[in-house]
């Protein structure tokens, strides 16, 4: 939700001369082809325990659990433990790469990067109202991604408005109500409060987090992207065809209602496809957090559901913008070295511009930790794959 002038006052000016532009494809004409994309598969997976630590375990994995209807989703929430906002670093994401690496053979990865800046990159052609600032390295070929959150940005992100807070707080009840730590419910943890009402799988702490890293391909790009998974349904082998992601959204009430859902359909259905999620689960709530409905959402059929519609959008628009976008930054980022750090920016409807960064802004970027990184990359794994 960052308001442009908000991003446009963060450090970090281009350095000497050059700005890129790329333009938005028309996204009133369907694309006469779209790049393939291929079915992400496993390479690794971790947890993030309460005390924030990862480990390469799957101790943050979780069950689906089918939520009873009626469950009020403001439960628990003076107990919710919640994580401060930090920025977009790669850090756990490389961490779980280089071990993947290090067991060898993953082929040449053009793209390393968080689910959530792959959505925003991928669905970039209908988004009308929030801008983003990326910053971006390639090194070795490789190009990495992180969002860039100036610290303004953070501020206003961890001083929500209460309601925001309280809306926000919705989504991660709901996930206490559909999960949990066994297959099935008769496992859910003792020790939950007596008053708990039916099905409370314990209170929300959002350090806790299960995350799988996935190999893809987009066109000729191969990717690794690693993203949190809120549950699995009945095991875990290593195959994401069990994994479900869990979304509240507002009971639909009317035509107008639906057409706003089908729009939020657009980031439900990428952030799912991106890691190879097949099903999403909806329930639906009232303004004061009571789950009405749940539906089950086939992934892949979501786009089917909204052609044809008013406020309809084409996946091939987005996969043919993801890979112009892709090699846009290629052809662009040629001056510099590998410890370049460049700047994107998109602004909706107006495009994305590309601009390296200069030392004041590379220093931002690096923030408080300027000695233990090379740009934004970790030192340790600078040394790791440029030595
Ligand atoms: P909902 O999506 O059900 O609203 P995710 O769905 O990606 O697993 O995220 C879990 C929950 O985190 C969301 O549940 C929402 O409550 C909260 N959340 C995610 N992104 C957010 C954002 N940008 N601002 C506020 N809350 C957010
Ligand atoms: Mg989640
Ligand atoms: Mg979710």
């Amino acid at each position: 939700v960052a308001p442009l002038a908000d991003a446009s006052a963060s450090a970090g000016k281009a350095a000497e001369g050059s700005e890129q532009h790329l333009a938005f494809p028309s996204t009133s004409q369907p694309p006469r082809r779209a790049p393939t994309f291929q079915q992400p598969s496993p390479l690794i997976s971790f947890s993030y325990t309460p005390q924030r630590e990862l480990e390469f375990t799957d101790s943050a994995l979780r069950y689906y659990v089918a939520p009873p209807r009626g469950v009020k989703l403001d439960y628990g929430y003076e107990r919710w433990i919640r994580r401060p906002e930090e920025r977009g670093r790669l850090d756990g994401l490389l961490r779980a790469y280089a071990r993947v690496l290090e067991r060898g053979g993953v082929g040449d990865i053009g793209i390393v990067s968080w689910r959530g800046v792959m959505t925003k990159i991928l669905t970039a052609p209908y988004e009308e109202r929030d801008g983003w600032d990326l910053n971006v390295m390639c090194v070795n070929g490789t190009l990495y991604l992180e969002e860039h959150l100036s610290e303004a940005r953070l501020k206003e992100k961890n001083e929500m408005e209460p309601r925001h807070m309280k809306m926000s707080y919705y989504g991660y009840a709901f996930e206490s109500y559909c999960t949990s730590e066994t297959p099935s419910r008769a496992g859910r943890p003792v020790g939950v409060a007596v008053d708990a009402p039916f099905a409370w799988s314990g209170d929300v702490d959002t350090n806790v987090q299960w995350c799988s890293v996935v190999k893809t391909k987009l066109g000729n790009t191969r990717m690794v992207i690693g993203g949190e998974v809120d549950c699995v349904e009945g095991h875990y082998s290593n195959r994401t065809d069990t994994f479900v992601e869990l979304k509240t959204s507002m009971t639909i009430r009317g035509p107008p209602d639906h057409a706003k859902f089908e729009k939020k359909l657009l980031k439900f259905y990428f952030q799912s496809f991106l890691l190879g999620v097949p099903k999403i689960i909806v329930g639906f709530r009232t303004p004061a957090g009571v789950v009405k409905e749940v539906e089950t959402f086939k992934t892949m059929e979501i786009p089917r559901m909204v052609r044809g519609k008013a406020g309809a959008w084409d996946p091939a628009v987005c996969l043919n913008w993801g890979e112009q976008f892709f090699d846009f930054l290629r052809t662009n980022m040629v001056s510099g070295s590998d410890s370049s750090v460049w700047r994107v920016r998109f602004a909706p409807r107006a495009g994305v511009t590309l601009s390296m960064l200069d030392e004041a802004g590379v220093a931002d970027v690096a923030g408080a930790e300027a000695e233990d990184r090379v740009g934004f990359l970790p030192r340790w794994y600078w040394t790791q794959v440029a030595g």
